[in-house]
């Protein structure tokens, strides 16, 4: 049976001693909370003191983006073997806010995915559609493209070590979440994506989470649905008490 994440994306928030009095805080919280894997996705400077911070703790560390190669002239990017060597063990990839302010394609997505794989990161690989594609009908095409896409030379093995964050950008940072509905049947499309791509079983085994907007007071009906493994979290991520809340919805 698939596994069920509950991760956090802090985006461009809160510093190493941040990062640490948050996670001292928040490890006692959730500990024993193991019906879900709980992940925080940080800052890369936040990286090595939330693996040491979260050293003995049910809380996996991952950064929010990597560079697709192994190393050279990309001044201000950073290797997926860096991040392995300081204990990085999740990647968010694709996040709609690189897509839209970083000139990121599903090209540029595609090869990240595959660099990180390849180095033993797990991916948190971001796909979803915009406001305009949602009213126009066209949410299935859309993510099922980005869905294939993305995964371009991704093998079934692979796959172990990919979740997908269905994410409707129209709903990120915005308030609006999508209905239990919504996301159900748009992380349900995904899956038939997976499942044509790979077959139903690893389709079956994959982790689809939703993200956007998801707080303590709809994670409960969101995490309900049965296509619905988990969730990726922005601004309820930041407060100790809002993320543990989530995660407790994801245990009950
Ligand atoms: P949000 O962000 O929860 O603040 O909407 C979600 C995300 O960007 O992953």
């Amino acid at each position: 049976m698939r596994r069920t994440v509950i991760a956090g994306n802090w985006k461009m928030n809160m510093t190493p001693s941040q990062t640490k009095a948050f996670i001292t805080e928040l490890a006692p919280m959730v500990a024993g909370m193991d019906k879900c894997d709980i992940v925080l996705c940080v800052p890369y400077v936040d990286i090595a003191t939330a693996v040491e911070a979260a050293k003995g703790t049910n809380i996996k560390i991952g950064a929010e983006n990597v560079h697709f190669a192994e190393s050279g002239a990309y001044t201000g990017e950073i290797s997926a073997a860096m991040l392995k060597e300081i204990g990085t063990e999740y990647v968010v990839i694709g996040h709609s806010e690189r897509r839209q302010y970083f000139g990121e394609t599903d090209t540029t997505v595609n090869l990240r995915t595959k660099a990180a794989l390849a180095a033993g990161l797990k991916v948190i690989l971001c796909l979803g559609e915009v406001k305009d594609e949602r009213l126009n009908g066209i949410t299935n095409e859309i993510v099922r493209m980005q869905t294939k896409l993305d995964l371009l030379g991704v093998s079934a093995e692979e796959m172990k070590n990919v979740i997908i964050a269905y994410e409707p950008v129209w709903a990120i940072g915005t308030g609006l979440t999508a209905t239990p509905e919504q996301a159900d049947e748009t992380c349900g499309v995904i899956r038939g994506a997976l499942c044509e791509l790979y077959g139903c079983e690893v389709a079956e085994a994959t982790t689809v989470q939703y993200g956007g907007s998801m707080n303590d007071a709809n994670a409960a009906e969101l995490l309900a649905k049965v296509n619905v493994d988990g969730g990726l979290i922005g601004g309820a991520s930041l407060k100790t008490d809002k993320f543990t809340a989530i995660v407790k919805a994801a245990n009950a």
